[in-house]
């Protein structure tokens, strides 16, 4: 049977780089697996994403673009992928809605939860990692890869809230999400999901 896995975490607290080596890892298990990334992960939303990382705009038409895009994903994508038993490994989803649109831009929560309810239902992750990291760290590292889009080039304290917001939710679904401390090695960290991944595998 397939699996929905996500991984979150502020821009820079390096999740990026763990994800294809974790999709290897499932197919080195003879698992079936679909990468794929929000907002994004289909042509439409693909064509959304680029419109929500580089256009400005309101944070509502921010919030309402970011959902309509998980909306043509979850039925394009995601959906079919775990109705075949595939494994889905997503590079963001809904927490991320919660984080960024919620926290970092103040949207309502109550709001949020009923976009989550219309669009999502009860797609919910099996298993999501948060790739957690001190935001001035996370913003040193950004700094040395890449220009920045609009959210990348926020300032600190809306990651301060980002963070905060996310280890709330961690705290709140402690069996859904386990927290990674991401200034450990990389060596580390694929120990950590490796065995995650034997618990999340057998059960
Ligand atoms: P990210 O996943 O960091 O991609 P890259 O590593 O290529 O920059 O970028 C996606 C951005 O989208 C990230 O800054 C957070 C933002 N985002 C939201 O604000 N809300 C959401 O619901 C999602 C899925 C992403």
């Amino acid at each position: 049977m397939g699996r929905f896995i996500t991984f979150e975490g502020i821009d820079g607290a390096g999740k990026s780089s763990h994800i294809d080596w974790y999709a290897a890892e499932l197919r080195r298990r003879n698992r079936n697996v679909v990468v794929t990334r929000e907002p994004g992960g289909t042509e439409l939303a693909e064509k959304l994403r680029e419109l929500i990382l580089g256009e400005s705009m309101g944070d509502l038409t921010e919030l309402l673009l970011v959902f309509a895009a998980r909306s043509d994903h979850l039925d394009r994508q995601i959906k079919p992928a775990l109705a075949r038993g595939d494994w889905v490994v997503c590079d963001r989803y809904l927490d991320s809605s919660f984080a960024y649109q919620g926290a970092g831009r103040h949207m309502s929560t109550a709001v949020i939860e009923t976009l989550a309810g219309w669009v999502c239902g009860d797609c919910q992750p099996d298993r999501t990692y948060l790739f957690d990291l001190d935001p001035e760290q996370a913003q040193r590292r950004r700094e040395s890869v890449r220009d920045a889009d609009r959210f990348e080039s926020e300032q600190v304290d809306f990651f301060e809230s980002v963070r905060r917001a996310y280890l709330a939710r961690a705290d709140a679904e402690p069996t859904r999400v386990l927290r990674i401390d991401g200034g450990q090695t990389i060596e580390t960290i694929r120990q950590v999901l490796a065995s995650d991944l034997d618990s999340l595998d057998a059960a």
